[in-house]
């Protein structure tokens, strides 16, 4: 089951558990004891349905904080901005299960070091709000940089970033994955676990032999990197390097 929906039955049993309570008359009067139970069960159903383990205190508080934002009496149109700017943001993250964060100066560095030696074509696969890109176009002008990124807000403020550098930098709202990867030597994903072996699937399909698949932190499963660069920051950052073989049969 999707996380979301597995989110979305988990506030739901809590709901359905306070209801059966309230109704056999166990819950005492007002509207805590009922927010806690909903909470409880909400959590409790979360941890039946295996979901990751942060999704619980979320569980935990989420009706609480509904209940006690009402007593704030804010006007409906503040939840609704705050929700349009969070979709803007996070867009189809409920779906793709990659959220956004930047990778840092450092990181960008690192990564400027890794590139071939010459004038190099490189892709950043969700590419956030195209800071890594901006960095890299002043550290090695010689290159070429193109960023794909499917969120419209980090997409928007990446169009407003990059727009001086449109010669040197190909700015794109498109699916990472609806995007061809041949004609780059190096592709950096930045994601999360959750596409990472797809990601390894469409590289090995589509990337020259010998150009570099980067992934910041995340793991293919069951391929080694060819080499790990260790960045030296506070987060302690990996970058994991694969050469892309001669064969194309993704493995
Ligand atoms: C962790 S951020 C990395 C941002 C940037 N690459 C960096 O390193 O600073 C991941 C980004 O990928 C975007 N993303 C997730 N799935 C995507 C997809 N299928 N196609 C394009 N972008 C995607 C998210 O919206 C998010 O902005």
């Amino acid at each position: 089951m999707p996380p979301a929906l597995k989110a979305l039955v988990a506030q739901l049993a809590g709901w359905l558990a306070a209801f059966l309570l309230a109704r056999s008359g166990a819950l005492g009067s007002g509207i805590w004891p009922l927010v806690a139970t909903q909470a409880i069960g909400a959590t409790g159903a979360a941890f039946a349905l295996r979901s990751a383990r942060w999704w619980l205190p979320l569980h935990l508080a989420f009706m609480p904080l509904v209940v006690a934002a009402r007593a704030l009496d804010l006007p409906p149109g503040w939840y609704l901005g705050a929700f349009i700017a969070l979709l803007l943001v996070y867009w189809t993250s409920f779906r793709t299960q990659v959220p956004l964060y930047l990778s840092n100066r450092a990181t960008a560095e690192a990564l400027a070091r890794l590139l071939p030696q010459g004038p190099a074509r490189v892709l950043d696969v969700g590419a956030g709000t195209g800071s890594l890109l901006r960095r890299l176009a002043t550290l090695r002008p010689d290159c070429r940089f193109a960023g794909v990124e499917l969120a419209p807000g980090p997409w928007l403020v990446g169009s407003l970033l990059l727009a001086r550098r449109s010669r040197q930098v190909e700015w794109r709202r498109a699916d990472l994955f609806s995007v061809p990867w041949a004609d780059y030597d190096v592709v950096y994903a930045f994601l999360s676990p959750v596409p990472m072996a797809t990601v390894w699937r469409k590289a090995a399909a589509e990337m020259r032999p010998g150009s570099l698949l980067v992934s910041n932190t995340f793991e293919i499963p069951g391929r080694n990197p060819d080499f790990v660069v260790e960045v030296g920051d506070r987060r302690a950052t990996r970058l994991l390097a694969w050469r892309i073989p001669a064969s194309r049969a993704p493995k």
